[in-house]
């Protein structure tokens, strides 16, 4: 098989990109390790910065998202048994929008496979060769054989547990990475949310947040020991738990409750891979890096890294010039690393120190006094949850 540029794994970054280089007149192949009924139903983000729905609705992937998505303008932040709301879009002058991401890479699959071009379910990249030559190829593996893709360009689009990143040489690449001692564990419940916002909640017992999927399904998630098994959090205790980190003093406010439907536990970290590229090898989203989920990053990182792979290889089909190639990496990552500190810092100031720490525990309430006090702090706080702009650098004109 031969292409022009080889994407490994349809998540959000692969998809995307293998859209916009369809717009740009590039051809792909899209390899994926997974079937599709599993990558449609796998329950992860649900923040959608302004950013990433205007760069899908410019290139005409945001159809049933326009119709079906919720759209936020502020937040809550709860401490202290008070709720806090953060005006987003006052403050920032964007919102931000509700929508599941496996809702999105639904409409991703449907809006590649209307394009008749290749995308490969069930076939996992085994590894690379000649990534510093000028026709690398990936080896994968389909219907039982052993199978070659030769392109111009391989776009390693794997997510953290993919074979992309080892195709850099260990000499050539620098990888920061930082723990944290705690885990998410996440719900999925037949309930209505009871809130209309997202609720971020310091309570002495961890962090919890409130979420959502759409008017009867909530999304709900609980700080636990990095080491939590889902075997000791029966639905009782994960509801009883909920309900004292999100209790308020306001008496009308009540926590719904109702069937679980979907649980899992993630761990949070930060991983850096520098630099973002190896010869011909191109790493985007979560494949290059990881923020700890508090931010509502990660999936938001991976559109803003494809949307400049695609300006510079538009750029380099269009006029054989490897400028925006040669700049991808640092332009990504000037932004990783904004967001890399925004998640952290937002991670840090909302979670309990297992070790119970009371100097970490008082600076924890300080910062949210503060920042639910100051219009100075509440705006940088607000700026970089909606997300800034897309980097310029890259053609903003994404056909
Ligand atoms: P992925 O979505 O991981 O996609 C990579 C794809 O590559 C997968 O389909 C995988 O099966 C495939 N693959 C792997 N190995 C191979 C191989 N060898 N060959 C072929 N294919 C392969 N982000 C936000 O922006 N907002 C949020 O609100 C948010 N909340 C989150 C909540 C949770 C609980 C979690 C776990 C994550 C959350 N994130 C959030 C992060 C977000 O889900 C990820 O950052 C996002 O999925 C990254 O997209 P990606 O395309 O880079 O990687
Ligand atoms: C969701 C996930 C997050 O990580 C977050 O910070 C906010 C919301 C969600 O899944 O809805």
């Amino acid at each position: 098989m031969r292409t022009q540029v080889a994407i490994v794994g349809a998540g959000p970054a692969g998809l995307v990109l293998a859209h916009l280089l369809h717009l740009r007149g590039i051809d792909s192949v899209v390899l994926e390790r997974q079937t599709r009924a599993h990558v449609e139903r796998r329950i992860r983000a649900g923040v959608l910065e302004h950013g990433t729905v205007e760069l899908l609705r410019d290139t005409g992937l945001a159809d049933r998202l326009d119709r079906e998505r919720m759209v936020h303008h502020g937040l809550e932040l709860l401490f202290d048994r008070a709720g806090h709301r953060v005006d987003l879009t006052g403050l920032a002058g964007r919102e931000i929008t509700i929508y599941g991401q496996h809702e999105l890479v639904k409409d991703l699959i449907a809006a590649r496979l209307a394009t008749g071009r290749p995308l490969l379910f069930a076939a996992p990249a085994t590894g690379f060769s000649g990534l510093d030559t000028a026709s690398p190829v990936v080896h994968f593996v389909h219907e039982g054989r052993e199978r070659e893709l030769r392109a111009d360009v391989v776009a390693g689009c794997d997510g953290f547990h993919g074979v992309s990143r080892q195709g850099l040489p260990g000499h050539t690449v620098s990888t920061v990475s930082h723990d944290y001692p705690y885990a998410w564990l996440g719900v999925l419940a037949d309930a209505p949310p009871s809130s209309e916002e997202l609720i971020y909640a310091y309570h002495e017992r961890g962090f919890a947040l409130h979420s959502m999927r759409t008017p009867t399904i909530t999304r709900l998630y609980l700080q636990v020991p990095p080491d939590a098994q889902l075997a000791g959090w029966p639905d009782e205790r994960i509801w009883a738990e909920l309900r004292t980190r999100l209790a308020r003093d306001d008496p009308a406010w009540q926590l719904a409750g109702g069937p679980i439907l979907e649980k899992g536990i993630t761990g949070l970290r930060s991983v850096v891979t520098e630099p973002m590229r190896f010869g011909r090898l191109f790493l985007a989203g979560d494949a290059a890096h990881i923020v700890p989920a508090t931010g509502a990053k990660g999936l938001n990182l991976a559109v803003a890294d494809v949307s400049v792979l695609a300006a510079a290889l538009g750029q380099w089909y269009a006029s054989g010039a490897e400028r925006l190639l040669d700049t991808y990496s640092g332009t990504c990552l000037r932004r990783v690393w904004r967001v890399q500190h925004f998640s952290w810092w937002m991670t840090s100031m909302l979670h309990r120190d297992p070790a119970g720490d009371p100097f970490t525990a008082a600076l924890q309430r300080s910062q949210l006094q503060y920042l639910t006090s100051s219009t100075a702090a509440a705006t940088s706080f607000a700026e970089n949850y909606v997300g800034l702009p897309l980097e310029g650098g890259t053609d903003h004109d994404h056909a």
